[in-house]
């Protein structure tokens, strides 16, 4: 039995295509050095799996519209939580994973830098639908396509 292939790639460029060749994630990030700036792995139905490097702070932000989804894949993530009852940090070690809900105000940070794993509807910008200031050393992105 054949089956039609979608051209083979790396990545999951800006055109949308699901990636049809097998991605070690260690590769991946390898690809880059940019921390706070997620790339796009691949794609499933209307969600991106993004991986990112982290070090440092990110900054309080919400998804009014999404959850969104961590994996630490290396390092230690914390993130801070605005919750109803008060404020709190989960603290993220390798091979965790952990969900902040839509509209929680979140700040990630990785004091001693980290490799995590998003997934998150396409489309959803780094710094959510609201946020304090943006600092210089956070992109704000969609998120960049694999350039390997
Ligand atoms: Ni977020």
């Amino acid at each position: 039995m054949r089956f039609l292939a979608l051209t083979a790639g790396c990545g999951s460029g800006d055109d949308g295509r699901v990636t049809t060749e097998p991605i070690e994630l260690s590769d991946a990030l390898a690809s880059f050095d940019a921390l706070w700036s997620p790339r796009v792995v691949t794609r499933v139905n209307d969600y991106d799996v993004r991986v990112a490097k982290v070090a440092g702070e990110h900054l309080w932000h919400a998804h009014d519209d999404t959850d969104e989804f961590f994996l630490v894949l290396a390092g230690e993530l914390h993130i801070g939580l605005r919750e109803a009852a008060g404020e709190r940090t989960v603290r993220l070690p390798r091979g965790v994973v952990f969900t902040v809900p839509r509209g929680v105000e979140h700040r990630p940070a990785a004091p001693s830098g980290a490799a995590i794993l998003l997934f998150e509807p396409t489309g959803t910008p780094t710094v959510g639908t609201r946020h304090e200031e943006i600092p210089a050393h956070v992109d704000v992105t969609t998120g960049h396509p694999l350039g390997f």
